[in-house]
């Protein structure tokens, strides 16, 4: 394998939170600035080992351990260096890339640590130009007419970057390099004649700051009406849209439990809730939720509240984030959805409710389970089969998307309430092609919880045939013997039948196979993934029983197979609205429904 790219390894710690990382592990309280616990690495009944969120490092005063966060998921866990980097980008979410060939520039990193200085030293100059510029009082006078108070101002390092072309540019880009670098940070932009201006003009300035506290981009609100009426950095080495969420540090320096994150739209929103001790709210920076955003909130508290406007762009937006929320939603992750009424955004609305307005309304807010269903609800007539099929339907592709667990099983139970349909059904439709499988592993996760394993499953999943199928002969391969391909047809589009086959032909081939075997053997194929999931599932009957179970479950994958051209035909019926179809194809509709077992 390749070496690591000391640039990963940057931008990882750069992502990281060493507090995120050591408290799952190690219990953190909280002691001014610093966090403390008992060592880890020694014993000790007082507390000598403290992690600091600023420098990004934890020491030891009892024991002298000191390290990075890869450094104590070294040392925890006892991993090597390149290990614990995999799990470090596991937690991210992300894939280590690998290279070959020489170690890179080392001038890039110098160059990443200047362009920080200069993003600091940008935020200072706005701030202090919102004390001591001219007309400077415009830009206070606005701060007060929309109520901010100088503390909530200043703890959010709120500035003003004053009227002219060159204010910044003048003060900072003292040469060449230094403009290169204000330029690549987003804060000058190049003339097309050659030379340089700022970017941001007579504007508020918020400055984003990431996990650290680093500033690493800024928002510019204008004063008056002209447009456009934010202006936010561009993507820069330091700033990446996707991944960062205004107020986040802000959030984490004044509430050491998070009991539950907002997220809004808009700068203002954010500082005019922390103008009324609602301190818990976030906002995305002119883009949807990514997982990312999500899996970032998440390990911070279990429960995550999407705020929207009540207009259609605000109910189109929510549906997206939904879209977006579902491959990293499980048991544990609670998401809410709250509709503000028209015309409303938090920043109005807690001017007007105060915070105990504002909260009675989030403590309303809808799960998302309740805001799913209602909406696929309100989109055909549950009461009539073509409009409960039309439901299943609708919901398929969604609830594929779920990680398996038991958020999803849950799901798939009130999936089949509503269209009444046995849960199996569902389940069985439901994509289990290594194509989810992979999707799901690629996205980001939340941090891992050991015990999850041993979490388990009886009751809570119904294996489909084609799974239990699978689970059963992970536990006795020698079974595959009994299968015939020949009755099994090849690239169907049954989730997960491919991948069946695969494994029943693999085993024929190779008889007296060791199941690790066939693990290397699948390494690097899409069915890797998928394996080792159903690996961790326990035998689902004792012994000589196997055998007729086996056999009982060919059949029924059999049946499956031959249905499902049937199925073929009612999705295409499905797919068309009810008023569309003609009486011979709603007949057909009913003979489907009258042969298919229904609860
Ligand atoms: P809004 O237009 O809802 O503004 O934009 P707002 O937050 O209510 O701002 P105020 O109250 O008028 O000051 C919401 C978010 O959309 C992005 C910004 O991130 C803003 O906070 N936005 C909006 C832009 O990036 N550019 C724009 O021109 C407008
Ligand atoms: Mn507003």
């Amino acid at each position: 394998m390749g070496r690591i790219p000391q640039s990963f390894i940057d931008e990882l710690l750069n992502r990281t939170d060493i507090v995120e990382v050591i408290d799952p592990r190690v219990q953190l309280k909280k002691a001014g600035r610093e966090y403390t616990a008992c060592c880890p690495f020694h014993n000790e009944k007082t507390p000598s080992f403290t992690v600091s969120q600023a420098k990004q490092f934890y020491h030891c005063f009892g024991c002298g351990a000191h390290g990075s966060a890869i450094g104590f998921l070294m040392e925890y866990e006892h991993l090597g260096f390149p290990e614990a980097v995999e799990e470090l980008a596991r937690i991210n979410g992300l894939e280590v890339p690998r290279e070959a060939g020489p170690a890179p520039d080392p001038k890039a990193r110098a160059r990443q640590d200047s362009l920080y200085d200069l993003m600091a030293q940008s935020d200072r100059y706005f701030r202090q130009q919102l004390r001591q510029h001219p007309q400077s009082a415009r830009a206070v006078n606005y701060l007060k007419k929309r109520g901010l108070s100088g503390e909530i101002a200043a703890s959010f390092g709120v500035g003003f970057a004053p009227p002219g072309w060159d204010n910044l540019l003048k003060a900072l880009g003292t040469n060449e390099e230094k403009i290169k670098l204000l330029a690549s940070g987003g804060m000058l932009i190049e003339k097309d004649e050659g030379g340089h201006y700022d970017r941001f003009r007579d504007r508020i300035m918020f400055p984003i700051r990431d996990q650290r506290g680093r500033t690493i981009a800024f928002g510019g609100r204008i004063l008056g009406d002209e447009k456009p009426k934010y202006l936010n950095s561009p993507e820069t080495p330091l700033f990446h849209k996707g991944q960062e969420l205004y107020g986040l540090f802000e959030m984490r320096q004044v509430l050491r439990k998070i009991e539950r994150v907002m997220v809004v739209e808009g700068y203002m929103d954010v500082v005019a809730l922390a103008q009324f001790d609602i301190r818990y709210a976030v906002a995305t920076l002119g883009t949807a939720t990514t997982p990312e955003h999500l899996n970032r909130l998440f390990r911070l508290s279990p429960e995550v509240i999407f705020c929207f406007d009540g207009d259609r762009a605000g109910r189109d937006a929510a549906w997206r984030a939904l879209d977006n929320a579902l491959p990293i939603l499980k048991e544990g992750h609670e998401l809410r959805f709250l509709f503000l009424p028209d015309g409303e955004d938090p920043d109005t609305l807690v001017r007007k409710e105060g915070k105990q307005g504002f909260e009675a309304r989030l403590d309303k807010a809808l799960p998302l389970s309740r805001y799913f269903f209602d909406q696929l609800r309100s989109q055909v007539d549950p009461d009539s089969p073509e409009g409960r099929a039309r439901i299943a339907k609708t919901a398929q592709p969604y609830l594929s998307k779920l990680p398996k667990g038991l958020f999803r099983q849950i799901m798939v139970n009130e999936l089949a309430k509503l269209a009444q349909l046995e849960p199996a059904v569902i389940e069985a439709s439901l994509c289990i092609e290594p194509k989810s499988q992979v999707a799901n592993t690629a996205s980001p996760r939340p941090a891992p919880q050991p015990a999850r394993r041993k979490l388990p499953n009886k009751s809570s999943s119904v294996p489909s045939p084609i799974r239990r199928g699978v689970i059963t002969l992970l536990h006795e391969p020698g079974l595959a013997m009994l299968a015939t391909l020949d009755n099994f047809p090849e690239n169907s589009k049954i989730p997960g039948l491919n991948f069946f086959c695969e494994i029943v032909r693999m085993i024929q081939e190779h008889p007296g196979i060791e199941i690790a075997s066939l693990y290397s053997m699948l390494e690097g194929s899409p069915y890797h993934a998928h394996l080792k999931q159903l690996s961790g599932q326990e035998k689902l009957i004792e012994g000589k029983q196997l055998e007729t179970e086996f056999i009982g479950i060919l059949h029924s994958i059999q049946k499956l197979t031959s249905s499902s051209s049937i199925d073929e035909r009612m999705d295409e019926l499905f797919s068309k609205a009810p008023s569309q179809l003609t009486d011979t194809e709603k007949e057909e509709v009913r003979q489907y429904f009258a042969n298919h077992p229904q609860s």
